[in-house]
């Protein structure tokens, strides 16, 4: 255990230094176990809204690590909104941030209601088809069948998977049957049904969304798989009991797995009784390739299929899906309790309606193309401000990587926070026990979500994302 004494000239707490005590010994790099330690101190008030942190230098000298450690961690806290960074009056505690989380726990990131929006994985909310869906809603509840009134089913509602069974052998080739599709809120109760379920540690992507890892970690920890361009390396050893795989669209990188690597998934789970988990959250958003369908097809007994409408519809209506093995099937549904307990049986009569009479179909159809026209309008915007930056996995879903030059993540994040814009650093998903080995190792990157914002505020949005990488990038050409 180190103590660092923060010598704070904050404007709040002006009298006295704040001890930060920092545990770098266990698990994790010293830039998980620094940012760690400031959210706690943010978090719990410690470290107070205004509150001045000492520069990159000094804290790098007194913890005895790289400047560049600090400088990332104080970016990424930048991006999630717990630090403030003001050109000319150093980093501070933000004020937003501190005032949403004081009482919650290091791990809640605060929600924030930024100027700019492309936070990724988010739907445009100004689209939600509100007459199709209330139109659905007034045919589900008049023709509801007495027993929808009642204690709700863990399986979910036949109607709903029905309709779900049909929807995915036609649009993502899932071979299922009603029986064995399960309703439930998302894949966060998909994750936490299945800690329940299968003992042992779950294996997951090397990158990808650090809440979901803290749901699987209640298994024991996660055990990271390394991602390069072709996706997970199924290939090499895996030591877990499940393996979680996001094959459509690698989240975050956007690739997509491999025919191989999906075939050695599958194989990796024949030999070991293992067991595949295909998260497949936004496998309906592909722009420039014929679909790439469910790798659950290949073997339905040991890849359970994972969906939900929340980037097709809302992540806030809460309706999802399983297609289960049929040797998980009741080990499932006795996780699940003898009740629905979280989804609404109006919610998944309206979502059937919706797909039987096609609406929902239609709504895909027109988000697939407004994403794809806005993904298009940012790429040509990059191409033309800042060509020296990459992008990478655009030919799917809901949003881009920008590859930025080495060194310059937390600079561009530090830059996006001061001009009101919200977008997520690459090295924020990474794994805290990621191997450090070249292959396994993005580039420094920004993730953008071009869906979130409104049609009305994403050209604003992009042209507040492509002053600042100018900004950044022409500064450190200076530099
Ligand atoms: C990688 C990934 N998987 C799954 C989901 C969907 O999660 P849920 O269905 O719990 O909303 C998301 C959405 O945030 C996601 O980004």
């Amino acid at each position: 255990m180190t103590a660092i004494r923060f010598n704070s000239v904050a404007e709040i707490v002006v009298d006295s230094g704040i001890d930060l005590h920092l545990d770098l010994a266990p698990t994790g790099s010293r830039r998980s176990a620094l940012g760690r330690a400031l959210r706690d101190a943010i978090a719990t008030g410690r470290l107070q809204p205004g509150t001045r942190l000492p520069s990159y230098r000094a804290l790098a000298a007194d913890l005895g690590v790289a400047r560049n450690t600090v400088a990332e961690t104080y970016g990424e806290l930048v991006s999630e909104g717990w630090l403030d960074a003001r050109r000319g009056s150093g980093t501070r505690v933000a004020h937003r941030g501190a005032a949403s989380v004081r009482a919650a726990s290091s791990t809640v990131r605060p929600e924030l209601r930024p100027e700019h929006d492309l936070r990724p994985g988010r739907p445009d909310q100004s689209a939600f088809p509100r007459a199709a869906w209330m139109a659905a809603a007034r045919r589900a509840v008049s023709g509801a069948p007495v027993d929808a009134f009642g204690p709700g089913d863990p399986h979910g509602r036949l109607e709903l998977r029905r309709a779900l069974a049909g929807y995915l052998a036609r649009t993502r080739g899932v071979r299922s049957d009603p029986r064995r599709i399960l309703v439930c809120s998302g894949f966060s109760q998909t994750a936490q049904i299945l800690t329940s379920v299968v003992s042992g540690p779950f294996a997951v992507e090397s990158y990808g969304l650090p809440f979901h890892r803290r749901l699987f970690d209640t298994s024991g920890p996660t055990v990271p798989i390394g991602v390069d361009e072709h996706g997970g390396r199924t290939h090499e050893p895996i030591e877990a009991a499940a393996l979680v795989l996001t094959p459509s669209h690698q989240f975050p990188t956007g690739v997509s797995l491999h025919p191989q690597r999906r075939t050695a998934a599958v194989d990796w789970a024949r030999a070991t009784d293992g067991l595949v988990v295909e998260d497949d959250y936004d496998g309906e958003f592909r722009y420039d390739r014929t679909p790439v369908g469910a790798m659950q097809g290949l073997d339905p007994d040991r890849v359970l299929y994972a969906g939900s409408i929340s980037k097709s519809l809302s992540p806030g209506v809460r309706v999802g899906w399983m297609a289960v093995p049929e040797h998980l099937l009741d080990p499932i549904l006795d996780a699940k309790g003898v009740r629905e307990a979280t989804v609404s049986a109006l919610d998944q009569l309206t979502l059937a309606d919706l797909i039987t009479t096609g609406a929902y179909d239609r709504h895909v159809r027109a988000m697939r193309l407004k994403y794809r026209r806005r993904r298009d309008a940012l790429v040509d915007a990059l191409r033309e401000r800042v060509p020296e930056i990459g992008t990478m996995g655009i030919a799917a879903g809901l949003q881009a990587v920008l590859t930025l030059p080495p060194g310059s993540e937390s600079d561009v994040l530090a830059g996006a926070s001061e001009a009101g814009l919200a977008v997520e650093g690459l090295g924020w998903f990474r794994h805290p026990s990621a191997a450090e080995v070249e292959s396994d190792v993005m580039p420094d990157g920004i993730l953008v979500g071009f869906s979130a914002p409104s049609d009305r505020a994403f050209p604003r949005a992009v042209e507040t994302l492509v002053s600042v990488l100018e900004l950044t990038t022409r500064g450190r050409r200076r530099g």
